[in-house]
């Protein structure tokens, strides 16, 4: 039976061809996987036919530390069903390749087809789309032609930096390291991770397995309003370099680092309880309509001060909070995810834009430092199709002024406060939660700079084996 990309699946009830797909998936794409210390290598691979047999050798050497999905997915059973003295902690090990990487190993009419992984994200119509600076301005590893993306992350720093030598041993010839970067995981009080303006991050995610649907409606505040749920093929990808795309699938992978200005973002939040005059535990309120939660995860549309983070709250949608004067149009999350407020014609239509997101933060700090650079989000998302997803979102909604569309007569929202790229216009901000009469305020600085960033094709383990 072909795989049924028109729904979630069930992991643990697959059979013949769905189990095959999940051993030859790579891991982290179908369900986060731990990642709370992450290394990331950005390598071009050396020219001419050498250069092409030494990088078929590296992935090939490479295959058997890639981790498959179908591994992932038990150690996460293991882990549930026998705590912690149960489960190996081998890390996590994934591998992308851009479309100069295909061209480079000589499979270029065999590389996915996604007319924006072609394009790659250094090209200028995908700057000019997205408002992104210069490649000049990037940072140096982000600037030349990038091969591969090697990923290592793991729960405990030991094996990680083991794993991270073993792939370094395997880097011979005239395979280059363009660019390193390292993650880290944070997290509040409450164990949530959260990123550096200090909001719980990565809570809203689309499901792709059952496992995890049913999970989310025993353990949390449920899926009867807001419904995570997600066919596969809003991630999957049939691998066409694959010796058989019937089972061998992989997924497009965004990554980009976005410099967090975390001072500025800080003095934001501040100016605008001050020109709406919040007092008291009011003025907490103004970093949460940047956002569209508090800091502790709390959906800003679902009430007017923090929490309910225990668990972060994901039930829920903006059908109350039609003119947005309790969660504003222009909030990170409501820009990025509209729960249906966004004017389209059938909930779906909205819902394909989605994608799942798998960043981590970047960059020390110490206790209480509130740094202009040098932290930040290492973005990264599995799409099916980088123009319908990435894309779209940071091109039509985050950076777009007027989405979602307003009567005639009243404000356009603005860019989204926290992603938004491109002149800012003034932007309404409801003074009191609930009450329809906003008020104007000159726009926020953008305090998240990118820094550099590619598409990728994550492959099938398969197709690693058959270079
Ligand atoms: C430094 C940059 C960024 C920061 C600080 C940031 C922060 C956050 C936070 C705090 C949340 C709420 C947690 C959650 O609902 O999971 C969130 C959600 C989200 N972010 Fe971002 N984000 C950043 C970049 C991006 C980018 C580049 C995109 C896509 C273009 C994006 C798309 C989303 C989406 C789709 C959600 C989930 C919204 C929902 O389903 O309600 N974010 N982000």
């Amino acid at each position: 039976m072909p795989v049924d990309l028109k729904n979630p699946l069930s992991w643990k009830n697959a059979t013949g061809d769905a189990d095959t797909m999940l051993q030859n998936l790579q891991a982290n794409i179908l369900k986060g996987h731990i990642r709370e210390h992450l290394h990331i290598l950005l390598l071009q691979f050396g020219q001419g036919a050498e250069g092409t047999a030494e990088a078929r050798a590296f992935l090939t050497g490479l295959a058997p530390l890639v981790k498959p999905a179908k591994t992932q997915l038990q150690e996460v059973k293991a882990f549930k069903e026998n705590g912690p003295e149960d489960v190996s902690d081998v890390p996590y090990v994934g591998v992308g390749l851009t479309f100069a990487g295909y061209n480079q190993l000589e499979l270029a009419d065999r590389a996915p087809s996604d007319e924006a992984f072609r394009r790659g994200m250094r090209d200028d119509a995908t700057r000019e789309k997205l408002g992104d600076p210069e490649v000049a301005q990037w940072e140096a590893g982000f600037q030349e032609a990038i091969h591969a993306v090697v990923l290592v992350g793991g729960a405990e720093t030991g094996p990680v930096e083991a794993k991270l030598q073993e792939i370094e041993g395997l880097l011979t010839g005239s395979i280059r390291v363009l660019g390193r970067e390292t993650g880290r995981g944070m997290h509040n009080e409450n164990g949530d991770g959260i990123e550096h303006f200090g909001y719980v991050d990565g809570r809203s995610q689309p499901l792709f397995l059952t496992e995890d649907l049913e999970e989310e409606r025993r353990r949390t505040d449920g899926v009867s309003v807001w419904d995570p749920a997600q066919p596969l093929e809003r991630v999957l990808v049939a691998d066409p370099a694959a010796p058989d795309p019937a089972t061998d699938f992989g997924s497009y992978f965004v990554l980009r680092k976005l410099e967090q200005n975390v001072l500025a973002f800080k003095q934001a939040e501040e100016a605008l309880a001050d020109v709406l005059k919040l007092e008291n535990n009011d003025r907490e309120r103004a970093g949460a309509m940047l956002v569209g939660r508090f800091e502790d995860g709390t959906p800003l549309t679902l009430q007017a001060m923090p929490g309910a983070h225990s668990p972060v709250m994901n039930n829920f949608n903006y059908a109350s909070d039609g003119a947005a004067d309790k969660c504003p149009y222009q909030a990170h999350i409501r820009k990025t995810n509209p729960r249906g407020s966004g004017g389209f014609e059938s909930p779906e239509d909205e819902r394909v834009h989605l994608m799942a997101r798998r960043g981590q933060t970047y960059g020390e700090r110490s206790e209480g430092d509130l740094p202009e650079t040098g932290v930040g989000l290492l973005f990264m998302a599995f799409n099916s199709d980088i123009e319908n997803q990435f894309e779209f979102t940071q091109h039509q909604w985050a950076n777009s002024p007027r989405f979602p569309k307003r009567a005639e007569g009243e404000s356009a929202p603005g860019l989204d406060q926290v992603i938004g790229q491109g002149d800012r216009p003034p932007a309404t901000w409801p003074r009191v939660w609930g009450e329809v009469e906003g008020q104007e305020v000159p726009a926020m600085a953008q305090a998240v700079t990118m820094k550099g960033g590619e598409y990728f094709f994550m492959p099938s383990l398969s197709f690693l084996r058959s270079l």
